[in-house]
């Protein structure tokens, strides 16, 4: 068996949650191997809408074994407020939620040095969600960082101690207040304490058993794939590879068992935070994208920025990451737009074309060049096969799938799990 991988390919947000939740009959086990509490993937079934941070989008079936992996930043405030919102589900999470001892710990002070180091930065700040993802990272690659496995170590406080003052002197460099220290530490020793109660393993080990047992694991990431630390529009990108590559080092698998990619975007562009975005929208249409797609943070409630599709930064993420399968989200945030535009390449300065993404500093100059098409311009709430889709939509995305060369197997048409076609 191999394990698939499910992955963002815009600028996050793309509507993982809600997939891998669809997804997730077909799965027995689904394991996170990226990222943080930056992430908010959402899950609306029966009426009712939750937004995940750190826990994998499969907990809800309680014969789904859900995995943190190593490659993730887990903040154990956030994680605890996370259990307890979900105490009504009477969800098993001793038994259904594994988390590697090999995952970093965000400590309170990570979250200070990130807001201290975007003050710093003036008007080139991030946009970080301010979880203290950027500084956490920072320091499990310079070798100093705490893991959920120090957790059950005898001398776990004085390790901290440590680290803490580290980060203490660098925080008064900034004149960075530390006033609200005492009250996030108080709460993160309960998180850590309530950790214990939790299975904390060496998640490589489950994964690797699972996959050559047969099982089907779906590997979910988070943020996506412009966002990734090396290929993103750096330095406006998140900390971690948010890549299919990404999956193999997050959780312990060999790039031999990867199986399917499946790779989610949006019918158009949003992103939050900082950073170029070569088709976003200042007029009329990006305010009707944003209302009708309701397209504010589910981490921060920060608006999005909102933009057309853009098929050179697609194509980039599907190279960089193997993607076999597309599944287009949010189509019937089109549904009142009689033109529909697609970004097919940039004019660069010296009045050249080109379809190969360049997302650098200076990436704000190209123009895009665009496509039109005839917007659908109708309600999809009907629609229940692939069929019963206007003509329009279906040349839409047959269109996308002559550009991108990957078949798009699944439309989604609104957030509920049910508002899902397959192709
Ligand atoms: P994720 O981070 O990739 O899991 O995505 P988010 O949950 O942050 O943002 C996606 C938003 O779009 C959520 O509010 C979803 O409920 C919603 N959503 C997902 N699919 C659809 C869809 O097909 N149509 C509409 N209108 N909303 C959707
Ligand atoms: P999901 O998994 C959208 C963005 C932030 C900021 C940049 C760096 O829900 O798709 P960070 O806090 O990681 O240091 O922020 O990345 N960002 C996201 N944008 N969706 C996310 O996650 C994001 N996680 C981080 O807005 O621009
Ligand atoms: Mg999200």
């Amino acid at each position: 068996m191999k394990m698939d991988v499910l992955l963002g390919l815009q600028w996050g947000d793309e509507g993982k949650g809600k997939v891998v939740d669809y997804l997730a009959p077909d799965y027995e086990m689904v394991a996170r191997f990226q990222g943080g509490p930056n992430a908010g993937h959402t899950l609306e079934f029966d009426g009712i809408k939750h937004v995940l941070h750190q826990i994998p989008s499969g907990i809800f079936r309680s014969n789904i074994k859900n995995i943190i992996g190593n490659g993730v930043v887990l903040d154990p405030v956030v994680l605890r407020k996370e259990i307890e919102a979900l105490k009504k589900f009477n969800i098993n999470f001793r038994q259904n939620l594994a988390i590697s001892k090999k995952a970093t710990i965000i400590l309170p002070t990570h979250k200070l040095l990130d807001a201290a180091y975007e003050k710093s930065k003036g008007d080139k700040k991030i946009g970080s969600t301010l979880k203290g993802i950027g500084p956490t990272y920072q320091d499990k690659i310079g070798r100093m960082a705490l893991r959920v496995g120090d957790m059950l170590a005898p001398d776990f406080e004085e390790k901290y101690k440590e680290l803490v003052k580290r980060h203490q002197s660098i925080l008064d460099y900034y004149q960075y207040s530390l006033k609200n220290l005492p009250a996030l530490e108080e709460d993160f020793f309960e998180a850590v304490a309530f950790f214990k109660s939790l299975q904390l393993v060496e998640t490589e080990f489950e994964v690797n058993a699972a996959i050559k047992s047969g099982k089907r694991v779906l590997a979910e990431g988070a943020q996506g794939a412009l966002l990734d630390i090396d290929f993103g529009s750096y330095p406006f990108v998140t900390s971690s590879s948010t890549m299919t590559a990404g999956a193999c080092t997050g959780l312990g698998v060999p790039p031999s068992s990867i199986g399917e990619v499946f790779g989610i975007f949006k019918a158009y562009c949003t992103r939050v935070g900082s950073g170029p975005f070569p088709t976003e929208l200042f007029d009329a249409d990006g305010e009707k994208m944003r209302r009708e797609g309701n397209e504010f943070g589910s981490t921060t409630g920060r608006a999005r920025r909102c933009g057309w599709l853009d098929i050179p930064a697609l194509k980039y993420s599907i190279m960089i990451n193997g993607v076999t399968q597309l599944f287009m989200m949010k189509a019937d945030v089109l549904n009142n737009f009689e033109v529909i535009k697609v970004c097919t390449g940039y004019e660069l300065p010296d009045g050249a074309v080109t379809d190969q993404l360049a997302l650098s500093g200076t990436s704000q100059e190209l123009r895009p060049v665009f496509q039109e098409l005839k917007g659908w311009n109708c309600s999809l709430d009907s629609v229940q096969k692939y069929d019963d889709f206007p003509k329009p939509l279906k040349d839409y995305v047959e269109y996308l799938e002559g550009l991108l060369e990957v078949p798009i197997k699944m439309v989604s048409v609104g957030p509920d799990r049910k508002k899902t076609i397959l192709k």
